[in-house]
């Protein structure tokens, strides 16, 4: 038997816009002949001519060879009508998201080509196994998912439906390896792996808010300081509340209204307001005129913390590791140190007897309740800590004080986290506060996407790192922190909120036993 391998093939790319172009643009530098087409009369010569200045613009940043530059661009042929991409040996599909038109034109081109000719579709939203139902050979539709920039952006979805055959999914996989992409293989389920996975990134941001528990300054900084690249909302408001509401209503509805992926009022009230973000100008923040700009945090200064007498660091691991060196440095003026117990069931700082906890999911007001002492506060993950032990000095980190602590801790909780090397933001005492709360939820929902045979963990993590540019993939996020950990914030979550947002994956409780 022979494998099929589609290097070098003649290719169809239908559709050209922004996908459409730019996959055309890096079949071509791969060494394609591309015949491009798209319904609206010039658009394809438009977009030739489009890409011939994009690669111009890589030969001026000495990115290409003006050579490169022309033989690319040279394989690229608009075509009028599909008839002439009949010796197309893959067609490559970015056409208008919506299932009718798209299920049409591979009726159309399973008249055209031979029959076996790869159909590869961009959808990103849509089920590749509907696509194929009713085609003559459906094993040959598979999905290939591009992200954008397609260029810039190294990820390549290879999503397999019902019907499609394992060869040309592995023929695809290959393929774009070939085009410098990583390939990662999907099962066609409602958002692929990505699009699904980064769910909670948005959901929580929007949960934290409808409850005022934090303003999206303070949501943003601190999965900035997480390493994400943007924070929910300014991410949000970058998208586009109206497509990212979109989005989420569709996978809301593929889902069979699962409430876990239910829509945020937030949402939808942005969107009736007209507050897009940054294409109407103004979102959870303003875009034009002089109104603060994404991520603008007020600037709050902790005075030295006072005096104590007795300051222990609880907890082994990197977290407790980085406290301690921050206790350290914090006490070293004084010229006296912290004590350390590391056989503690909680990681943090005890300073008198009153407390800084490392969030379990547990509220602030809860220990406080639980265990006696009134004077507690609780801190997020210090996620960017937790895999090397270090952070940047000032990094942001969500706190919340228990409602039953003194006037003094108040002040004094912020003012010790300031002096172990925090910027410490306020929110509201809620499980899980703001990062460790999302990330929990982001590994809960790969977890779920691996017990479904969605990918593998290696696939998730290469997604959401290659995807959506996350600084860790979940189950990296997992293996540095614990199964067992994670599933009692999803507990404590699911404790407080009920319903079925917070439920935990099956995939995690079997891992919490390991
Ligand atoms: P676009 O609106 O920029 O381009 C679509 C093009 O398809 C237009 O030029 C339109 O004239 C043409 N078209 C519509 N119906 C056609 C037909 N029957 N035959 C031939 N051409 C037709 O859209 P975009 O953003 O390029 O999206 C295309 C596909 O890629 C969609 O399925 C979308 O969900 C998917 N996608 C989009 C991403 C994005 O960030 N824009 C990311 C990943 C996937």
């Amino acid at each position: 038997m022979t494998t099929l391998d589609l290097k070098g093939a003649p290719l169809l790319v239908v559709g050209a816009g922004i996908m459409g172009a730019g996959i055309a643009q890096v079949a071509a530098q791969s060494g394609h002949a591309v015949q491009l087409f798209d319904t609206r009369e010039g658009a394809a010569a438009q977009a030739k001519a489009k890409l011939g200045n994009t690669l111009q613009g890589l030969v001026a940043k000495g990115k290409l060879s003006s050579d490169a530059a022309a033989t690319a661009l040279a394989r690229i042929t608009p075509v009028d009508a599909l008839d002439e991409a009949a010796a197309a040996q893959l067609v490559v599909e970015a056409i208008v998201e919506d299932l009718a038109v798209k299920r049409t034109l591979f009726k159309q081109l399973e008249a055209l080509v031979e029959p076996g000719c790869v159909l590869a579709t961009n959808t990103s939203s849509i089920s590749v196994t509907a696509l194929a139902a009713g085609l003559a050979h459906p094993g040959r539709l598979v999905g290939m998912h591009f992200f954008n920039p397609v260029p810039l952006m190294k990820l390549v979805e290879v999503v397999s439906g019902l019907h499609t055959d394992a060869e040309v999914a592995q023929a695809v996989f290959a393929l774009a390896g070939t085009w410098g992409k990583v390939a990662v293989h999907a099962r066609s389920t409602p958002g692929f792996i990505v699009n699904r996975i980064a769910r909670p990134y948005y959901a929580e941001a929007l949960a934290l808010l409808l409850e005022q528990a934090a303003t999206p300054q303070v949501l943003d900084a601190c999965l900035r300081a997480a390493g994400f690249r943007m924070g929910p909302c300014e991410l949000m408001d970058l998208i586009g509340h109206d497509t990212n509401f979109a989005v989420t209503q569709s996978v809301f509805e593929a889902n069979f209204f699962d409430k876990r992926y239910a829509p945020s009022l937030v949402q939808r009230e942005m969107v009736d307001g007209g507050l897009l973000g940054r294409k109407s100008g103004r979102g959870f923040y303003r875009h034009e005129g002089t109104g603060p700009g994404a991520g603008a945090l007020p600037v709050a200064v902790h005075e030295a913390p006072a005096t104590a007498r007795e300051v222990t660091v609880h907890g082994a691991g990197p977290i407790a590791d980085h406290l301690q060196r921050g206790a350290t440095q914090a006490l070293a003026a004084q010229g006296w140190g912290p004590a350390r117990r590391d056989d503690s069931p909680w990681v943090g700082v005890e300073v008198d007897g009153a407390r800084l906890v490392l969030s379990t999911g547990r509220t602030a007001g809860e220990i406080a309740a639980q265990e006696g002492p009134a004077d507690v506060a609780v801190f997020d993950r210090p996620l960017a800590a937790q895999a090397s032990g270090t952070l940047p000095a000032g990094t942001a980190l969500a706190y919340a004080v228990a409602p039953q602590a003194s006037v003094a801790w108040r002040t004094q909780a912020p003012a010790w986290l300031a002096a172990l090397g925090f910027t410490p933001l306020p929110v509201a005492d809620t499980p899980g506060l703001v990062v460790a709360r999302t990330v929990a939820m982001l590994v809960n929902e790969a977890a779920d996407a691996v017990l479904q045979g969605v990918c593998t963990p290696a696939g998730a993590d290469a997604a959401m790192k290659l995807g959506v540019n996350y600084p860790a993939g979940p189950f990296e996020w997992l293996a540095h922190w614990s199964a067992a950990e994670l599933l009692a914030l999803l507990d404590a979550l699911d404790a407080q909120y009920r319903g079925e947002r917070y439920r935990a994956s099956p995939w995690l409780r079997r891992h919490a036993l390991i």
